[in-house]
């Protein structure tokens, strides 16, 4: 949403604390980085792989390339860690480390006026004033997981996490700011955003499977805080619209 819109001045955050290091990094240091990913390029293979796994650099730009490189080359890019903190995802069927399309230069650039900080939503939310917009993409944690992806991911982003968000979106969407809130198309999340604003089901092409069977399309759920809920008081889902 940062990179479409390109807002002159922002504040990106995250709870990750590797990802938002490789942000600033990014912002501070683009053409460190590029050379560190030729270097792991031209390493990789699947015992480096593990081997730099295993070992999270200290420095904050060999850092950030570790990073990176482990995104690129893991199974289907995911992000997991253990209890210890440990990136625990195994390599994937990529090997490009630098791609084509890449350009850190015209990144760090991009991210020139945008303020990276690693904090909790809250946080984020309570600082947001009048006119801002505010765009939240949290983990999509649903009342009742029953599949072992979102069963991990309702460990670290729980339901009581789920009606903390939607808390802190009210009191900035009061103060005047229009928050747009990603979230699963789910009747438990629909249900906690009833008159917070206009609720829309969005339908995407789903990239994160193991299986190509799997990889189907999947709806999503947006709210905006600043449009009115047309079907309010109606039993009728929302409205539908592609995506892609
Ligand atoms: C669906 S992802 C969003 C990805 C991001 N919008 C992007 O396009 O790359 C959810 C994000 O929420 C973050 N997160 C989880 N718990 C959080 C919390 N309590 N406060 C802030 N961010 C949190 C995760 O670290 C993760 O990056």
């Amino acid at each position: 949403m940062y990179f479409a819109l390109q807002p002159a001045s922002a504040v990106l955050s995250d709870i990750n604390s590797d990802l938002i290091d490789c942000y600033q990094a990014v912002q501070k240091s683009p053409g460190e980085i590029d050379a560190l990913l030729s270097d792991h390029q031209s390493r990789h293979s699947k015992s480096y792989y593990y081997e730099t796994r295993a070992i999270k650099p200290a420095d904050p730009i060999e850092r950030a390339a570790w990073f990176i490189y482990l995104n690129r080359t893991c199974w289907n890019g995911l992000y997991r860690v253990n209890r210890r903190n440990e990136f625990n995802v195994p390599i994937g069927t990529k090997s490009a480390v630098v791609l084509h399309s890449d350009n850190f230069q015209s990144i760090s650039r991009m991210l020139r006026g945008a303020k990276i900080l690693n904090q909790d939503f809250e946080m984020a939310l309570d600082s947001t004033k009048d006119g801002d917009f505010v765009f939240v993409d949290p983990p999509y944690t649903v009342k009742h997981n029953l599949n072992g992806f979102v069963k991990y991911n309702d460990k670290i982003f729980q339901w009581e996490d789920q009606l903390r968000l939607r808390d802190a979106v009210v009191r900035a969407a009061t103060r005047g700011a229009m928050v747009l809130v990603t979230n699963a198309n789910h009747q438990s999340v629909r249900e906690i955003y009833k008159g917070v604003g206009r609720q829309m089901v969005v339908d995407r092409a789903s990239v994160l499977s193991g299986s190509a069977a799997h990889r189907v399309r999947t709806e999503e759920l947006t709210i905006c805080t600043w449009l009115k809920q047309t079907n309010e008081d109606e039993e009728e889902p929302p409205n539908r619209y592609l995506a892609n």
